[in-house]
């Protein structure tokens, strides 16, 4: 039975950030990966490599975070903002429910099978994938289809690094993923509107390139359940729903997958999801968005800010055509 996170029970989001900021101050750490370009923005991932056993004592990742902001300059926002506004069909599709409802989740024991076009096929603990990979930093916009966006100090570890271990076929083109379904926790899943499990895809290509991150943390502790404990993906240049939360299964496909939101909608949400404020949901503009907490919409900026990064991915297709 997995320990309810509740919010009193929360490292408090200041301490994580006074601590980054006196480490910072005195001098300690190097910082990698990190380009400023001109305009004040940084030109590359925002990466910090902590120590896996940080996910389990929250204060070692805190006192190895460096940076401060997205791509875009925003701050983090509050542990208290990203746990109880969750995008979580599963348990609600009211988001100021889900934290409650998600509590129910079993985490422990979790396991990640990964197969298909692979030569290496396995099963994966989650400890096993704590242990196994180095736990990074990731500081990243969450930007919603709906409009929204949110701030979120990630850690994990680059979903690349899985994928060479599983050492993908030649004929290997698409990833599925594929969230754990449990009816005994999991109200949401009565609703007949949807086709569950909860499952998402990715080109082989964007799922091998550094920034797509697999989750184990935020704030340097545990997942919430709400955010999809115990691991999700995080694609920081597409809408939120890819980010499929709460992983058992990745698999290597040949064909491009089918998708939970392009089968309940597919004018709407397309496979590649690519944050663009040039391509309009049918029902709203996506021009600009707003930040939780914030009462002001900023205006939204193609791939999430990673242009540079991924625009070569995505070179000679039409995105109004491929959304
Ligand atoms: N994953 C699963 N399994 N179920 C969901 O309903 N919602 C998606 C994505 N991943 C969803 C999911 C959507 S629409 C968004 S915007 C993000 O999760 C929200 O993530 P957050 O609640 O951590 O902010």
């Amino acid at each position: 039975m997995a320990i309810p996170i509740r919010s009193s029970e929360i490292t408090p989001e200041h301490h994580y950030l006074n601590r980054r900021q006196f480490i910072r101050t005195a001098g300690i750490l190097s910082i990698g990966g990190l380009v400023t370009a001109a305009c004040g923005t940084t030109a590359s991932p925002i990466t910090n490599t902590v120590s896996s056993t940080a996910i389990i004592q929250p204060t070692v990742a805190a006192a190895e975070a460096v940076t401060t902001t997205d791509i875009l300059g925003a701050p983090p926002n509050t542990l208290e903002q990203i746990s109880n506004y969750n995008n979580f069909y599963e348990f609600s599709t009211d988001k100021e429910e889900v934290a409650t409802l998600a509590q129910s989740m079993v985490t422990t024991p979790w396991a990640v099978e990964v197969g298909g076009l692979v030569n290496n096929p396995g099963t994966f603990g989650f400890e096993d994938l704590l242990s196994d990979f180095d736990q990074e930093e990731r500081i990243y916009r969450l930007r919603c289809v709906e409009g929204w966006s949110m701030v979120i100090p990630w850690t994990g570890f680059p979903l690349h690094k899985l994928l060479a271990k599983a050492d993908p076929k030649s004929d290997a083109k698409y990833v599925r993923f594929v969230t754990a379904m449990d009816r005994d926790t999991m109200p949401g899943l009565a609703s007949f509107v949807y086709s569950w499990p909860y499952h998402e895809g990715l080109r082989l290509d964007e799922a091998m390139h550094d920034l797509t991150l697999l989750a184990t943390g935020l704030y340097g502790q545990a997942l919430p359940n709400q955010n999809g404990a115990p691991i999700r993906l995080v694609v920081p240049w597409k809408y939120g729903y890819k980010s499929i939360k709460s992983i058992v299964k990745i698999e290597l496909v040949a064909e491009q997958p089918k998708t939970f939101w392009t089968a309940a909608a597919p004018a709407e949400y397309g496979f590649f999801a690519n944050v663009n404020p040039e391509v309009d949901h049918p029902r709203w503009s996506q021009s600009s968005e707003r930040i939780i907490g914030s009462l002001q919409r900023v205006p939204t900026v193609k791939f999430n800010g990673y242009e540079e990064e991924v625009g070569h991915l995505y070179a000679g297709m039409d995105l109004s055509v491929n959304y």
